[in-house]
């Protein structure tokens, strides 16, 4: 691929689970486009994603979606450098769809292909607006799916520190706000509640696993759905919504600041949708300006899933040659720095 001073476009391409995105991003931090259509307004209705419905409804929209992203950018193929697929891990059939788009796009227009980690797509949200970024560098990766602390020593390099042992951080909103009668997806939900509430009105867990950096959410999402089956209406929502919040922020934003004392970074990425809880956002900020540490969390758009973020991984996987075959597998679940194409 070319070097640095050429101007390279990449099309990334992100269909693991709800949202049909792709986007146009210069040089892995400029966008130009980046289209997200979104299934939520369907699977809502459900509680959650549907894994089949979400399938054809990604068949329906790719190709629309990667035309819009090519048209709001004013460009053909023909001036695609590169393309980032998102082939691991999530919905299988889901990630089929994006990754045969692009397989079939890098075939039919002759342009190399990249195969990107889910969760290193979205760490990659973060040089799309900062260009300061610098390594070795602490990422919490906070998703539906996943809650881990990555470390990075470069471009490409993970070493994972912390997971969860259970739920995932954002599948404790999901859930917590689906038994709270709140809706799908329960992030966005809660965040704003909680914006109303008191944090501290009811104590919930804080959960520990050992002395390790790991995550347990499963113990407080069962006590947040107790405490409401049993008051009732006697505590107001807005409370639990921001006592609940404040009990999932609590540990990752100490198990971070723990993994940047172990670790001596003085750098900290936020990734992920639950990274665009505005009282998470706040938190680690807060606690980075305390002790000198440069904190950087995408805006929220950025945060939950889109293609632009692909793109941006896709340039530095592309410049270090790591180009994916027409042969190109998708796998539902893998952890970050596997080296599955
Ligand atoms: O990264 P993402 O869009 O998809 C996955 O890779 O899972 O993350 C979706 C998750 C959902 O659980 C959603 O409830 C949560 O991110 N989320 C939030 C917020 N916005 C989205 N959680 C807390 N606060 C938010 N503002
Ligand atoms: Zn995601």
């Amino acid at each position: 691929m070319a070097e640095r001073a050429v101007r390279v476009k990449v099309l990334g391409i992100e269909t693991s689970c709800d949202e049909t995105s792709a986007a146009v991003v210069e040089n892995g931090d400029c966008i130009i486009s980046n289209v997200i259509a979104s299934q939520i307004d369907i699977h809502s209705k459900y509680g959650g994603v549907v894994p089949e419905v979400a399938s054809r409804r990604h068949v329906e929209l790719i190709l629309p979606v990667v035309q819009e992203a090519l048209d709001q950018a004013g460009l053909t193929f023909a001036d695609i450098g590169c393309i980032g697929a998102i082939n691991r891990p999530g919905l299988i059939g889901a990630l089929i769809v994006g990754a045969a788009a692009a397989k079939t796009i890098a075939y039919g227009a002759d342009i190399p292909l990249v195969a990107l980690h889910h969760l290193e797509a979205h760490i990659y949200a973060n040089f799309l607006t900062n260009a300061h970024i610098e390594f070795p560098l602490i990422c919490l990766v906070v998703s539906g799916g996943h809650s881990d602390i990555v470390y990075m020593t470069g471009h490409g390099q993970y070493q994972i520190l912390a997971r969860t042992r259970d739920d995932a951080a954002g599948e404790a909103f999901d859930k917590c706000a689906r038994a709270l009668g709140l809706g799908y997806p329960g992030g966005p939900v809660i965040d704003k509640l909680a914006g109303s509430g008191d944090p501290n009105a009811v104590d919930f867990p804080r959960a520990k696993v050992g002395d390790t950096l790991d995550f347990s959410f499963s113990g407080l999402k069962t006590a947040v759905i107790r405490y409401a089956q049993n008051t009732g209406t006697q505590t107001r929502i807005e409370d639990i919504a921001a006592s609940f919040q404040q009990a999932v922020v609590d540990v990752l934003t100490d198990h971070t600041f723990r993994a940047v004392e172990q670790t001596g970074v003085r750098q900290v990425l936020m990734a992920g949708g639950v990274a665009a809880n505005s009282s998470l956002q706040a938190a680690i900020k807060s606690r980075g300006s305390e002790l000198g540490i440069s904190v950087n969390a995408p805006p929220p758009v950025l945060c939950t899933d889109n293609a632009a973020m692909a793109a941006s991984a896709a340039y530095y996987a592309c410049r270090r040659g790591e180009n994916a075959g027409l042969d190109m597998d998708c796998f539902a679940s893998e952890p970050l720095g596997s080296a599955q194409r």
